[in-house]
């Protein structure tokens, strides 16, 4: 009953017990959140859960800057599970977010085998040649490749030492067989999230990460890393909020341990100042400096206010010579069924529908699908078909289909019998097939986008 889930990012099978996914690894329901113009994904529960998009959702009220950050991985072909999270990366973009994706070559290479120069190569003409073709807009985002950003991989080789063999088997169940390009492929996914803030990238502002639920292992990674190297913290009070200061190797000195070991009161009385002037610049007045218990107490505070007072912090540690590393923001989305009622899969083509498929093979791909109707017509007429298991409909909904409201006419029409499952194919063949053409004279007509993608 209670049997723990992994969720191993590599593996072939995925757990779509999703309320259990949110109640095991902590992640917080879209429910509750206000979202202003969501988009379809939002409206339809398939992006079911976050961890703090609140922070991002804030930025993009009050038009402050905020950034995106995906990663593909340049092996097989482009299909329309992998085009979700770019409907996701557009509605960000388009509501004021830079977009920053990762081309992760360098895993891709060590865990599939996929050469440097082929993940390149595909990473160009199959994944970003769709981007364009999709709507990103070329000027706000930026591709790269893993094996050429020095930094993300310096970063990553930097975070390692937060984190140990036993916390990783703890989060991807890795063992004493495990190949340590599965070691490494996190710590350098870790690189890719965090280096948007960095100065030379865009400078400190929060960072949302769009994935599918499989990535979510690295993402409580890459968020328990990058709190760790954090100077300050800020945590909930018996009355408002108080700082705490955290000592590190890296920081000794700066927060006043001499050689010896010894506080120099001298410098650790500079510290606290200078954490007391950024909170108080934010407007609060009423701040209690501790430098003895290494707190700062500011009892007006709220948890409203904590997101404020630790981009101050986070500024501080920068001018103070540390990381400043805000840990990420992420959404999680679910996976659309494959064609034929298993998960969908590059390797198997019948299982999905390629961004490439021309109208033929994926009306082909349709009429074979998994259906939610009965084994005869008098039957459904009767009994009426299951939306929730039909391919057809499921597709409709995650891809082809803008309407609300059309939408819960069919699938009302399907669950009472009034719509067939042959009926229901064609709608879903009719759609795609002009979703695809489209989709194909667009990517010629963005061709000429891509490399400024690179740029
Ligand atoms: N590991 C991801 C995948 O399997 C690819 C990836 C690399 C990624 N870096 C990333 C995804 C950063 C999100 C964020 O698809």
């Amino acid at each position: 009953m209670d049997e723990k889930l992994t969720i191993d990012p590599w593996g072939s099978s995925q757990s779509t017990d999703y309320s259990r996914i949110i109640d095991q690894f902590g992640l917080s329901s879209l429910d509750g959140l206000a979202i202003e113009n969501p988009s379809r994904l939002h409206r339809r529960g398939i992006v079911f859960a976050h961890r703090e998009l609140d922070l991002i959702l804030e930025a993009r009220r009050k038009a402050n800057p905020f950034g995106v950050l995906t990663g593909l991985m340049p092996s097989g072909k482009m299909h329309l599970g992998h085009s979700m999270v770019i409907d996701q990366v557009k509605w960000f973009q388009d509501s004021g977010g830079d977009v920053t994706i990762a081309v992760a070559d360098l895993e891709s290479n060590a865990t599939r085998g996929v050469s440097l120069e082929e993940g390149r190569k595909v990473a160009k003409e199959e994944y970003v040649a769709y981007y364009a073709a999709l709507g990103l807009n070329p000027e706000k985002t930026s591709v790269y490749f893993q094996s050429t950003r020095n930094i993300v991989q310096k970063l990553g080789f930097q975070l390692g030492k937060r984190t140990n063999l036993s916390e990783l088997e703890a989060i991807y169940g890795f063992d004493g067989s495990t190949n340590l390009a599965h070691v490494q492929a996190p710590l350098v996914q870790a690189g890719d999230i965090l280096h948007p803030q960095l100065d030379e990238y865009g400078g400190l502002r929060p960072i949302v990460v769009p994935v599918g639920v499989d990535q979510d292992p690295h993402l409580r990674l890459t968020r328990g890393l990058a709190s760790k190297t954090n100077w300050f913290n800020v945590n909930q009070a018996k009355m408002g909020l108080q700082v705490g200061v955290s000592i590190q190797e890296e920081n000794e000195r700066k927060m006043g341990i001499d050689a010896s070991g010894r506080v120099n009161k001298e410098i650790r009385k500079d510290v606290f100042s200078k954490i007391v002037e950024s909170i108080s610049n934010l407007g609060f007045s009423d701040i209690q400096a501790n430098p003895k218990h290494g707190t700062v107490n500011i009892p007006s505070a709220t948890t409203r206010d904590r997101g404020s007072i630790k981009m101050a912090l986070l500024q501080l540690e920068r001018s103070m010579g540390g990381y400043g590393l805000l840990s990420p923001s992420s959404t999680y989305h679910r996976f659309a069924v494959g064609m034929t009622g298993d998960k969908m899969s590059s390797s198997k083509p019948k299982t999905t529908l390629f961004l490439s498929d021309d109208a033929k093979s994926a009306e082909k791909k349709i009429k074979k699908s998994f259906s939610g109707g009965q084994a005869t017509i008098e039957e459904h007429r009767r009994l009426g078909g299951d939306p929730d298991k039909d391919v057809a409909y499921q597709y409709m909904m995650y891809f082809f289909e803008e309407d609300d409201a059309f939408l819960a006419e069919i699938n009302q029409g399907y669950r009472s019998g009034k719509i067939l499952a042959g009926e229901m194919k064609q709608m879903c063949i009719d759609r795609a097939c002009e979703w695809l053409t489209e989709l194909s004279e667009m990517k010629d007509e963005t061709a000429h986008l891509v490399d400024t993608f690179f740029q």
